[in-house]
């Protein structure tokens, strides 16, 4: 597929792919979405990425939501379709399989929110923004919104952000947990790169595995979620790079992986 909004560059093991739509904020049209679709398929078999960074083109907005143009064209029947292929969009995102961080450089509403939210972690730039405005337009959040910011910040939080539509700077969403670093829109990048090195240089099969079980927690009984745990700990345990890991430790050495 042609991505014809979507940047990509991989480098150092880490493949940062940009929202390409500067013009409209980066908003999430359906080729967008497609083009994401597209990508974070390719991405979950590319064995020469260990961690994927989202980001938005612009200095203005990482996804400044849907396409309202779109959504102004929707029915009762339209609107279900529409909400399930952007859900089953950013379930991809999520179970990737890999840690996927938002680089939120600026406006994140709507669907942009849930796009970070889809995403493992999200650092944002100081003149981040962050909200879920559906409600001023006759809608709710439809790309998981609903369920996704409150399990990030709790439900007290998220219904009113969801209920008042209202928009928070970088400081607030660090202080509710939606960010874990704030920094320049200068450093940015480099920042989120510099984390995404310091995963890459970890044995790449923990890594993974690491993401599977804490991203299945949303879903799974703690008893469930700890034998899954138990289950994933020992596919490790099976792996090359555990013996290097724990010989190096023993041996005091660095431990060189391989991600086997
Ligand atoms: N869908 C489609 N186009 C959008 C868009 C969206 N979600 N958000 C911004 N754009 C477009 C604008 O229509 C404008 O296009 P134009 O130049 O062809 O008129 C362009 O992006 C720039 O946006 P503009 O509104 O002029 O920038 P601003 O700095 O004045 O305001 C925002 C920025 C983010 C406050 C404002 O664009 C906004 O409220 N966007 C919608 C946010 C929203 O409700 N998202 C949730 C959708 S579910």
């Amino acid at each position: 597929m042609n991505y014809n909004n979507l940047l990509i560059e991989i480098n150092n093991r880490t493949a940062v792919v940009t929202i390409n739509r500067p013009d409209k904020l980066n908003a999430l049209n359906k080729k967008t979405l497609e083009e994401l679709d597209d990508l974070f398929s390719k991405l979950k078999f590319n064995d020469e990425v260990g961690v994927v960074i989202l980001t938005g083109a612009g200095e203005k907005a990482f996804v400044a939501g849907a396409d309202i143009n779109e959504l102004n064209q929707l029915n009762a029947i339209t609107g279900i379709e529409f909400a399930e292929f952007g859900q089953s969009v950013f379930n991809k995102i999520e179970n990737l399989g890999k840690p996927v961080i938002a680089a939120v450089n600026g406006f994140a509403l709507g669907g942009g929110c849930e796009l970070a939210m889809a995403c493992h972690f999200r650092v944002a730039s100081e003149n981040a923004k962050f909200g879920q405005p559906e409600v001023n337009l006759g809608i709710l959040p439809g790309y998981g919104g609903t369920q996704r910011l409150s399990r990030i910040v709790g439900i007290g939080l998220a219904t009113e952000l969801i209920l008042t539509g209202d928009m928070i700077d970088s400081s607030e969403a660090y202080r509710i947990k939606l960010v874990n670093h704030v920094y320049t829109q200068n450093e940015l990048l480099t920042k989120a790169k510099e984390i995404a090195d310091k995963i890459n240089s970890k044995g790449g099969f923990a890594v993974q595995m690491s993401v599977k079980g804490i991203t299945a927690s949303d879903e799974l009984s703690e008893k469930d979620g700890l034998s899954y745990e138990a289950s994933l700990f020992g596919l490790c345990c099976g792996t090359n790079d555990f013996k290097e890991g724990t010989s190096a430790f023993l041996e005091k050495r660095k431990p060189n992986f391989t991600g086997k």
